[in-house]
């Protein structure tokens, strides 16, 4: 069991400043130990050393309607080869952002490495608006549409490297509770499996994360990506996440999602990402939203209770 913890310090996805300082947050509570206790053998890569994207990011809007193409798609491509070199070395790549902007980055090179891997994206949010849909022109809203290539006469051409390796039935979605009109009609068209938080009020967790898997993975055979927005749990016990919706998932229902993937046996690569320490309001709220980053890939390594 070999894993390498991917460090992406950017924010460029999204306006607000302060989630590039997730990973320094997320490694100094301890979080490499906390992985090897398990029996991981890991190693720590900081792809994005020696850029400063910070500096350029800028708040306009490109003719395509989206912000930061640039550094977004230069952060992408660095963090999409890291996670292909790690998954060729037989390594399992536990990305820790930083937005969900690198989304398109680690699951386009999951896709690569083995094709039929599936997407678990846990999320409030479904972050598939195409450079078309999207409103806020905030990138980390659009990774799935690139992936799957929705739309892409819409991209601006930062974005063409991009694999459009992802099927509409490959991807599978937990948590939602604030999708945009443009992505329901997506997720509607492409007949895109999802289960928002009212699926699981009335199914209850256990249930959900077993229909989950039957859509993508009927016969458990295909290897899991698991991309896991912090702010698919409730504010009340992630707060300190950059587009916080009330609703969410109880923090026992998030860890849980994680232990299912891990029990599975299926896990080939994840994604922990929109920890942001600047927009917490108390020490508290750091503590508690950076421990339970950290307990989201505990669980989903295999940590279990008893
Ligand atoms: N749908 C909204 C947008 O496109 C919010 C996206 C939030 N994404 C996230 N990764 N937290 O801007
Ligand atoms: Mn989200
Ligand atoms: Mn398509
Ligand atoms: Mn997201």
């Amino acid at each position: 069991k070999k894993a390498t913890i991917i460090t992406a310090p950017f924010s460029g996805g999204q306006p607000k400043g302060g989630v590039e300082l997730g990973p320094e947050y997320i490694l100094n509570a301890g979080f490499e130990k906390q992985i090897s206790s398990l029996g991981w053998d890991t190693e720590v890569a900081h792809p994005l050393d020696k850029t400063d994207y910070e500096s350029v990011k800028s708040d306009e809007k490109d003719a395509y309607g989206v912000k930061n193409s640039k550094i977004v798609s230069e952060c992408c491509k660095k963090i999409h080869h890291q996670v292909k070199a790690s998954l060729g070395a037989g390594r399992l790549p536990l990305t820790i952002g930083g937005d969900h902007s690198i989304g398109s980055a680690t699951v386009s090179a999951a896709l690569e490495h083995n094709p039929d891997t599936c997407v678990l994206w846990i999320d409030a949010h479904a972050d598939i608006n195409t450079p078309a849909t999207t409103d806020s022109g905030n990138l980390h809203g659009c990774p799935m549409s690139f992936v799957m290539g929705i739309d892409p006469e819409s991209y601006p051409p930062e974005f063409e490297w991009i694999p459009q390796n992802l099927k509409h039935n490959k991807l599978v979605y937990i948590g939602l509770r604030d999708v945009d009109d443009g992505e329901k009609a997506i997720l509607r068209k492409y007949n895109i499996a999802a289960y928002s938080m009212y699926h699981v009020d009335k199914y209850g967790i256990g249930k959900v994360v077993e229909m989950a898997l039957d859509a993508v993975n009927p016969d458990r055979k295909f290897p899991v990506h698991l991309s896991y927005d912090v702010d698919a749990i409730d504010p009340s016990f992630v707060p300190a996440t950059g587009t916080r919706v009330e609703g969410g998932l109880s923090l026992r229902e998030g860890l849980f999602i994680a232990e299912e993937v891990a029990q599975s046996g299926l896990l080939s690569s994840m994604d922990i990402v929109e920890t942001n320490p600047m927009l917490a309001e108390t020490e508290e709220h750091i503590l508690d939203t950076v421990s339970a980053a950290c307990a989201i890939g505990r669980c989903a390594m295999g940590q279990t209770l008893l």
